[in-house]
């Protein structure tokens, strides 16, 4: 019958669409956003962990040239450009996959390898798409807090998910740009359950000294490492991403997703960006002299935050920092969220000079009481009409 038809059509559609939902990839941006206060478009945004240079010079002009071919999909640039980046990080092609982004492996990582028999292991406060994806997958989710020096505690790690699928370890972490040691690494690789991987996303590594974990690839570990260009290269809007592991791991990321055609755009920046010689170092000292200043000027005030080796640090607000957020936005500056963890700490961004001598100004204002509370969007959980999961 016609309406048993539809009834039922609606029903598997429903089922479809929740199923889609559950899904549903959770990004940086989405959660910095979604707790975005009301902001004009020319207010200082050092909520998401974005790099305001931008793409360097060469990015920009590779990108203004390749832009006449973006009608075809040019398939032997990316292949050239992975080639250019497996070498430039000490492994072989066959090592890494390219997606648009590192969102994308970190949550076919945690599909993969965690479901409702293997658990996902993560820091607390720590970046929290994988724990979306995992909520995805049916695992159980387990946070671990951060040690004494805001270190991944990776005994306590072991010790909390002996059934683990997945440890998942950003170092520097994301939200405190703080490290975690590397023979930590090998320990957690060493003790780990057998069929578990650990999960190490080095987004942020370029902006301090430590060491990449991906020689343990090299050496036949049961590690995934993940590379971003949207940090310190600046190309977080032209989307560009690595996977680094052994070939059988890739092989079971792909199964979940990726081979999408790469924008030519993104290979061509990426590849221009990697040429330059200098461009690391040279961005490295400037996010490093503007997270310095700001750290003298807070020490000076006598303003408490966790010292980072990254392009963010926590900030003490010494009271709920959604009070914070919001006293500071109605000055337009838009500092980062709040972990559930640290309710009285915000992540904020490390901008450029000038803005971040307009941050100090708004926050001066704040903590001398000339400015208060202001008011926070209506429902912070939702971004363009995306409700976030909760
Ligand atoms: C720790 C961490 N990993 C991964 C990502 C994903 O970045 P993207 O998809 O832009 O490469 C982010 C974004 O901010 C991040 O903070």
């Amino acid at each position: 019958m016609p309406q048993d038809f539809s009834r039922r059509s609606f029903l598997q559609l429903s089922s479809a669409a929740s199923a889609a939902l559950a899904m549903r990839i959770v990004t940086e941006p989405m959660l910095a956003f979604g707790q975005r206060p009301k902001a004009s478009r020319d207010a200082i945004w050092i909520n998401a962990n974005e790099n305001p240079l931008g793409p360097c010079a060469s990015a920009r002009d590779a990108v203004a040239a390749i832009t006449p071919q973006g009608g075809r999909y040019r398939f032997n640039l990316t292949e050239e450009f992975v080639k250019q980046f497996a070498q430039s990080v000490g492994v072989t092609g066959e090592n890494v996959r390219i997606f648009a982004g590192s969102t994308e492996p970190l949550h076919y990582t945690v599909m993969a390898f965690t479901s409702p028999r293997a658990s996902y292991v993560t820091a607390d406060p720590g970046y929290e798409a994988g724990m979306h994806s995992a909520k995805s997958s049916g695992a159980r989710i387990v946070k671990v807090p951060l040690t004494k020096s805001y270190a991944h505690d990776v005994k306590a790690m072991l010790a909390a998910a002996p059934d683990a699928g997945v440890f998942y370890v950003c170092t520097p972490n994301n939200p405190t740009g703080t490290l975690t040691s590397r023979s930590d690494i090998e320990y957690l690789l060493e003790k780990k359950p057998k069929g578990s991987i650990v999960l190490v996303d080095e987004a942020y590594l370029h902006f301090s000294d430590a060491p990449s974990t991906i020689d343990l690839v090299k050496a036949g570990k049961d590690i995934i490492v993940l590379r971003t260009f949207s940090k310190l290269y600046g190309m977080a809007g032209l989307r560009c991403g690595f996977a680094i592991a052994r070939p059988d791991l890739l092989q079971k990321i792909e199964n979940y997703g990726g081979g999408n055609p790469m924008p030519v755009t993104a290979v061509a920046a990426a590849a221009a960006s990697l040429k330059d010689a200098n461009l690391v170092d040279e961005r490295k000292r400037i996010n490093t002299a503007n997270r310095e200043e700001t750290f003298q000027w807070l020490d000076h005030n006598g303003y408490s935050y966790i010292p980072s080796v990254s392009n963010c640090f926590m900030l003490d607000t010494k009271r709920p920092a959604k009070e914070m957020i919001a006293a500071m936005a109605q000055q337009n500056v838009i500092i980062g969220r709040v972990w559930p963890a640290m309710p009285t700490y915000s992540r904020i961004t490390v901008g450029t000079r000038e803005e971040m001598e307009k941050f100090q100004a708004a926050l001066q204002n704040v903590m001398n009481g000339k400015v208060t509370v202001g008011t926070l969007c209506p429902d912070p959980r939702t971004i363009d009409g995306f409700v976030l999961p909760s």
